[in-house]
């Protein structure tokens, strides 16, 4: 079952990630991080570059491999998640930008980028901690619903849900590109450690089917219920619709203390 932990808000949500993600590095110091990008993770990342600046940590060997990225946006578009990654993970991380790999959205190698994708994670011993966000579809990564559990790094169509969605990034919701190429769900459950984190009452009808509905190539979410090693940060709005709040409080109250998440 995944462990759910509810927290007062983003922020604080940030700082329990981050001191894992720490604790990881500091036994691990070439540790293989993924990364996801979109609002969600952004106190996580927030958090974990005041503990570098105030405890400074070598991280020059941590490596990173991010979710997913638009198909066909030019090289260096600010909206790109290449773009994105550098100017908020590795940039304030001091992380090393070559050890930072994101899917190519070149349309020009899109045949064989999944597959370099995937084995570029298998080389570098596979993901040990997985950050994730959810979408409103129910989405991880990019795979929306009826994504193959199975499924590994290809190119996926946007819902039109997910393009108006993030169509605060762009100039105009047409500006949103239709394709991306997403880690599967199938890679995504082959990384050591899922941590998935959601806030705001518009994430707590995924979190429910995610969490406790049944498993389904429907409910995208619901993939992290074949993991062995999940850990849910929730607020209280997008916990909302959760049934057995009240035990994963009671086992949250009563975790022994050498546990960690
Ligand atoms: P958000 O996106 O963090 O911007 O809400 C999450 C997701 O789409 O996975």
């Amino acid at each position: 079952m995944a462990e759910v932990i509810v927290v007062e808000n983003a922020d604080a949500a940030g700082e329990l990630i981050a001191a894992s993600i720490r604790a990881l590095i500091e036994a691990r110091p070439d540790a293989v991080l993924g990364l996801a990008t979109g609002s969600t993770p952004l106190p996580i990342y927030r958090s974990l570059a005041r503990s570098f600046a105030d405890r400074p940590l070598d991280v020059s060997q941590v490596r990173g491999f991010s979710l997913d990225e638009y198909v066909g946006l030019p090289a260096g578009h600010p909206e790109s998640y290449r773009s994105v990654i550098t100017r908020d993970v590795v940039t304030p991380l001091g992380l090393t930008p070559g050890n930072i790999h994101v899917p190519s959205g070149d349309p020009a190698g899109l045949p064989a980028a999944g597959a370099d994708y995937e084995r570029a994670i298998v080389r570098a011993g596979g993901v040990d901690l997985q950050i994730l966000g959810i979408g409103r579809t129910g989405h991880l990564g990019f795979n929306e619903p009826g994504s193959s559990f199975e499924s590994l790094t290809r190119v996926k169509t946007l819902t039109p849900q997910t393009r108006a969605d993030n169509a605060r990034f762009f100039a105009s919701a047409d500006d949103v590109p239709v394709h991306c190429i997403t880690q599967g769900l199938g890679t995504i459950r082959r990384a050591r450690h899922l941590v998935l984190l959601a806030v705001g009452e518009g994430k707590a009808a995924a979190i429910a089917a995610a969490v406790e509905g049944p498993v389904t190539a429907s409910q995208p979410g619901s993939a992290i219920q074949l993991h062995p090693h999940v850990t849910v940060v929730v607020d209280e709005a997008a916990a909302s619709m959760l049934a057995n709040l009240d035990y994963y409080r009671y086992a949250w109250a009563n975790k022994p203390a050498w546990q960690g998440i």
